[in-house]
């Protein structure tokens, strides 16, 4: 006969509440010893929680800190519940009647008790009442512009209801077709002196510069597609600039936000494949079959699609001391570049991105125990497989996503903005370096190479 009854019971609890602590006291009554499972932000956010304003580290805290809390655990995954039962031989699951019937099946392995919800409370509420409505205003109308918006819908105590375009017939248009946009510019000096707090801006490249700089001097805080300039002392420029004028400036690579591509580093800094000693990722994809302009085209294959791989790089690799181009080309720009960087310790990093070459768009990262392998497109992370010399030894990570992957980056955004927050642990200043001087490395050489051509001619 157990001389204790323990007791298990699971949540977020984000921003803890009055809810959460009368329930954890139920919970503990119905036995001797409680086990709280706290869920792991990256978890929640595969299952759709994602407007979470404290981090696992901060909420496990929380709940350690409660007399009546024995032992704190963090969820990660959607079978851990019968795990845990397993492994701490509970003999009772307590949970919230707003759950009543999704965790019958836990009946299985011991008793599974529904209890009442404290009415008018819930974390859900805590936010939107602490937190102001953040409103944004989209800049250009490009690639991701309508599934942004459409994302957006999905991220609390945010409101998009204005667009910038120089062109005055895109703005008629777009503003005309859509629910959401209420107001539209084609001045950008209008659009920036509107009670907005934040711009996403989606134009072509070459204008990223000069739109950055003049919404970091009116005060907005800016999430803009990759590369966010196109030479080093811009970047450089608009980076001191933003944190000079305290706004938060982030690259939109939807790739650094997703909870798989989260859990894939976490994993790696855990030690699951040993040292990694090399990491390679493809990205390709021919614009031409999807009708996209020439002009867009002509951007080049490293300015326009670099970031993605550069990215899996410089997260796993960090800083690269060399970096080469073995880059093919037509009609005078980049149609496919293989990128060789070494890092530390002779790591190596191998990217090929191409518009007018396809190929698998894989990852593979090799370590001294074993390697991780992220099937195609591997920039949208959902499933990864650890592998090793023993095959029976594979695992499989799988962390399914909503939408196209663009809501946790605009979760993120928004979050940063909200907690007054002007760095993303997901995607650095130093990262934003990292990934762009690549391209911008390529750029330069690119420019003196052309310009040593015409002087021998
Ligand atoms: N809970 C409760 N009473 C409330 C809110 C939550 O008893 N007013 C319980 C839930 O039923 C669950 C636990 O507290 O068993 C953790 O719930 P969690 O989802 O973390 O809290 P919520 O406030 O419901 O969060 P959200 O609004 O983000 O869903």
């Amino acid at each position: 006969m157990k001389d204790k009854k323990t007791v298990i019971t699971y949540g977020t609890y984000d921003m803890l509440h009055i809810g959460h602590m009368k329930l954890l006291e139920r919970s503990k009554a119905l036995g001797d010893y409680l086990i709280v499972g706290v869920t792991d932000e990256n978890y929640d956010r595969s299952r759709g929680k994602l407007n979470v304003v404290e981090s696992t580290k901060k909420r496990v805290k929380a709940i350690e800190a409660l007399d009546f809390v024995d032992k704190v655990i963090v969820e990660t995954h959607k079978n851990q519940k019968a795990e845990d039962m397993v492994k701490y031989d509970v003999d009772i699951f307590a949970i919230g009647d707003d759950w009543v019937g999704a965790f019958d099946y836990l009946n299985e392995y011991t008793h599974v008790e529904y209890l009442a919800r404290t009415e008018g409370i819930s974390s859900t509420k805590l936010r939107r009442e602490n937190f102001d409505v953040i409103k944004m205003g989209i800049v250009g109308v490009g690639r991701d512009t309508q599934s942004f918006i459409n994302e957006s819908e999905f991220v609390s105590n945010l409101k998009i209801n204005r667009i910038y375009s120089s062109d005055f017939l895109t703005v008629k248009n777009f503003t005309k077709n859509s629910k959401i946009i209420k107001y539209g510019h084609d001045n950008y000096d209008d659009f920036l002196d509107t009670s907005i707090r934040a711009v996403y801006i989606d134009t072509s490249l070459d204008e990223h510069y000069t739109l950055i700089k003049k919404a970091i001097l009116a005060g907005k805080h800016i999430l803009c597609e990759n590369p966010l300039a196109l030479n080093k002392n811009e970047l450089k420029e608009l980076l001191s600039l933003a944190k000079k004028e305290k706004v938060l400036l982030l690259s939109a690579l939807k790739t650094a936000f997703l909870p798989a591509f989260n859990q894939l580093l976490t994993e790696l800094d855990g030690g699951i494949i040993g040292e990694v000693k090399e990491v390679r990722a493809t990205r390709t994809s021919l614009y031409k079959e999807k009708n996209y302009t020439d002009e867009f085209i002509a951007q080049g294959a490293t300015n326009i699609l670099s970031s993605y791989p550069s990215l899996l790089v410089s997260k796993i690799l960090g800083k690269s001391n060399s970096i080469s181009f073995f880059d093919q080309k037509d009609k005078g720009y980049d149609i496919s570049n293989l990128i060789v960087s070494q890092h530390k310790g002779g790591k190596v990093g191998i990217s090929l991105v191409a518009t007018g070459i396809k190929s698998e768009g894989d990852a593979v990262i090799s370590g001294t125990k074993g390697y991780i392998y992220i099937p195609a497109p591997w920039w949208l992370t959902q499933k990864f497989y650890v592998r090793f010399e023993d095959e029976h030894k594979t695992q499989v990570f799988n962390y399914q996503f909503d939408g196209c992957g663009l809501r946790y980056m605009i979760a993120e955004f928004t979050s940063l903005i909200q907690r007054d927050k002007r760095k993303s642990k997901m995607l650095t200043p130093s990262d934003m370096i990292r990934i762009n001087r690549v391209l911008l490395e390529y750029n330069e050489r690119d420019k003196k190479s052309k310009e040593s051509k015409k002087n021998k001619k």
